[in-house]
């Protein structure tokens, strides 16, 4: 092969990279994922679709257990959670960090073992707290002092449940303001800097009805670097230490929480999990022999980078305005099925599915059609100069906090879902519907 043949290949498989794997180009400009075309499933299921690849989701369910296998992977459900989603995670042996009565009762109702699962929550309601209890949900995260002795009183004297303590570790990461959680002056957490974390522990401990397993941090979110991580793990495992000296309690349990950062544009970083792996345990080893303490069991919480890569949205062209020297494409979606570009300014890579074209390329604005000039989906991106109305385009890395975020904005609907696989597309959630809406108007 000549270097130039070569060199088109490696480009092609850049364009592809941040595709699920299982993706192959068809004739005539075509896309499949998991053995599915993008434009049949559009055809099939209507647009705007998010397709979401249960290979793809499998094997990075694997990619954890393999690279944490003496470690608890708890799938973050807020990413995306679905029945069919539950049953892969369960399969996959992960289990379930959830944050809500709703997602608890979906993955318990569709099978998942209620102990295997983690409730998180910074204002949990009192539903969330007797869906709990009532399911035996293996933990409960405290996530301010003042839950302590209400979820003690909601427990009972005869009962018993356990819980982690969240702990602010004083560690800034995250790639955007929104999802920065491990420093002082945001909501969640029991900060380290002034002494709420400490404060808590004997409470807790003072409660016979509750049992601290451990403690818990997460410290942001879309995370690509490894050192934060090693960072807030050594704080940690200092607290855990002090908790040793100052009550003579051994805690066995440390859940660092999730924020694992993946590749949206071809190009970007992802977190380098081998390494993350490597590094969380040879510094676990190192801190704990340093304050003689047995090294706990681990247990981490990823849910972008499980569902994330394994998603694609596909939507079709409704106009196409060249104006003040822009091109902007306006799709069937936006703001309210995919809102992370206007509320983080992520940026995506859209794509032209469904036909070749051979114009040359346009630098083009994709809007969404919602009434506010702020829905735009992906700016500045680079679209054949011959798009029309009609087109499919497909925004790949659209499997975790798009359906989970959708919203009812303009009363459009929320699109449906397809898990495709070896051929085959099946819907998990079907469209919501104008009846759907209609059926909540109960008054006058
Ligand atoms: N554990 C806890 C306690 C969390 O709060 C979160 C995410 C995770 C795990 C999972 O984080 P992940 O691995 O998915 O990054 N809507 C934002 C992300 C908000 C994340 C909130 N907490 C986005 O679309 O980027």
């Amino acid at each position: 092969m000549t270097t130039a043949v070569l060199s088109d290949l490696a480009a092609g498989a850049a364009e592809l990279s941040v595709w699920p794997a299982s993706t192959t180009r068809l004739p005539h400009g075509g896309l499949a994922v998991g053995g599915v075309s993008l434009a049949e499933v559009a055809d099939r299921f209507d647009t705007p679709v998010y397709v979401l690849d249960e290979g793809e989701v499998r094997a990075r369910c694997r990619t954890y257990r393999d690279a944490f296998p003496d470690a608890d992977v708890l799938y973050a459900a807020k990413a995306f959670l679905s029945r069919a989603m539950v049953h892969w995670v369960a399969e996959e042996g992960l289990g379930l960090d959830v944050c809500s009565a709703g997602e608890l009762e979906l993955a318990v109702t569709a099978g998942f073992p209620a102990d295997r699962i983690v409730l998180h929550g910074n204002a949990k309601s009192p539903r969330d707290i007797a869906t709990a209890l009532r399911l035996g949900v293996g933990r409960i995260v405290i996530d301010s002092p003042s839950e302590i002795a209400r979820l003690a009183a909601a427990v009972g004297p005869g009962g018993h449940q356990k819980v982690m303590l969240r702990i602010v570790p004083g560690i800034s990461a995250g790639a955007h303001e929104k999802i920065r959680t491990g420093t002082d002056g945001q909501k969640f957490g029991l900060s380290l800097t002034d002494g709420s974390a400490q404060h808590a522990v004997p409470r807790i401990l003072g409660q016979p009805q509750l049992e601290l397993t451990g403690l818990h941090c997460h410290i942001g979110s879309q995370i690509t670097d490894v050192k934060p991580y090693v960072s807030a793990l050594r704080r940690m495992v200092g607290l855990m230490a002090r908790i040793r000296d100052a009550h003579g309690v051994v805690l066995p349990e440390l859940d660092m929480g999730g924020g694992h950062g993946i590749a949206y544009r071809p190009g970007e970083p992802a977190l380098d999990l081998t390494a993350l792996a490597r590094r969380l345990r040879a510094e676990l080893t190192a801190s704990c022999a340093a304050a003689g303490l047995p090294v706990p069991r681990l247990a981490i919480e990823p849910g972008r980078a499980v569902a994330g890569p394994a998603g694609v949205a596909v939507y079709r062209v409704l106009a196409v305005k060249r104006t003040a020297g822009q091109v902007f494409v306006a799709v069937d979606g936006g703001m309210s099925d995919n809102p992370r570009p206007a509320l983080y300014g992520v940026r995506y890579a859209p794509r032209l599915i469904g036909r070749h074209s051979g114009a040359g390329p346009c630098t083009a604005t994709v809007v969404g059609r919602h009434c506010e000039a702020g829905d735009i989906l992906a700016a500045g991106v680079e679209l054949p100069g011959d798009v029309r109305p009609g087109d499919l385009l497909a925004v790949p890395v659209a499997g975790a906090y798009h359906l989970s975020m959708a919203s009812g904005y303009n009363l459009v609907g929320r699109p449906p879902l397809v898990a495709v696989g070896g051929g085959t597309a099946r819907l998990l959630i079907r469209r919501e519907t104008l009846d759907d809406l209609r059926s909540r108007e109960v008054g006058d």
